[in-house]
């Protein structure tokens, strides 16, 4: 097994998250390759590992922290580190050591960028990409929001630890009709397959929904809520991770305007 970089050749198979197989994925619309034409000269790492037979298992991305939304400096983020785990498609490649190396490796590259550390994000509960497996690989956790804590791991005495930048406000309701509001980002396919969603179900009840896009990937738009990826209806935020159904954020736009007058 060894750990390569990205290059054309597997971008595609990168912007789907390593799940070709998924039809699923493929709702998530063009968002992430948008995303990465912008993010790549802006310091963006993606490191891929490769079994004996040349196939691709796992993924791991990163950037310099001052282009995600953290408070932060001189460091690098990991937004995700991916070892296919579904027996569909490629198949399973867990616990076969791609993992550590992919993150190894990205510790590696980032310290010989020059960087004073690398920091991370994992859920608390045990599900998704855990904070626990992250601290297993001897990185600290720091501050915590919601079910989301951030790690570290300083490479240097001078580093500075990074915090999360907190929600601001919350989007609200708009007199006679319903108010669908969806944060996008771009870098995540799962929250990109939300906003696609999102966007397709308000569509269906014609004037009496206002859909309204965020794209905060404009800095000021994130910095204005504090809000990178997220679904609200009329102000109540719905739970995008794992992505709902389009029948169920259907469902709750329906019930918002059965309520209209
Ligand atoms: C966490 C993850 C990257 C680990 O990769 P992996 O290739 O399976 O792990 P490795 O074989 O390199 O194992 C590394 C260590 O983690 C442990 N480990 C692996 N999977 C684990 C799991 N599900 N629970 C607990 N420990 C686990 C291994 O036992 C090993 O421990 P060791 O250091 O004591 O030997 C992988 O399981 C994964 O992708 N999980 C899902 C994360 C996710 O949802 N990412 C998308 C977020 S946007």
């Amino acid at each position: 097994m060894d750990v390569i970089d990205l290059n054309s050749e597997h971008e595609r198979l990168y912007f789907q998250c390593l799940e070709d197989w998924s039809e699923e994925i493929k709702e998530a619309g063009d968002h992430k390759g948008r995303w990465y034409a912008r993010m790549k000269d802006r310091g963006l790492r993606v490191k891929l590992a490769r079994d004996e037979n040349g196939e691709i298992g796992g993924m791991i991305q990163y950037l310099p922290i001052e282009e995600y939304y953290l408070q932060g400096k001189d460091l690098h983020f990991i937004l995700c580190i991916w070892v296919h785990g579904y027996k569909q498609g490629r198949g399973n490649f867990q616990k076969r050591g791609m993992g550590k190396a992919l993150l190894r490796a990205a510790e590696e590259d980032s310290r010989a960028l020059g960087r004073k550390g690398i920091a991370a994000w994992g859920v608390v509960l045990p599900f998704f990409m855990r904070a626990s497996w992250f601290k297993k690989q001897g990185y600290k956790p720091l501050d915590r929001d919601g079910i989301m804590m951030l790690l570290w791991k300083p490479f240097s005495q001078d580093a500075v630890a990074p915090k999360w930048v907190r929600r601001k406000k919350k989007p609200g309701k708009t007199a006679g009709k319903v108010t669908v509001s969806a944060f996008i980002n771009g870098w995540c396919p799962a929250q990109n397959l939300s906003f696609e969603r999102a966007h397709r179900a308000a569509e269906q009840f014609g004037d009496k929904v206002l859909f309204q896009k965020y794209d905060t990937l404009d800095r000021d738009v994130f910095e204005e809520w504090g809000i990178s990826d997220g679904l609200f209806i009329d102000g109540k935020e719905v739970r995008t991770g794992p992505p709902p159904s389009f029948e169920k954020i259907k469902g709750l736009i329906e019930q918002r305007v059965r309520k209209l007058k």
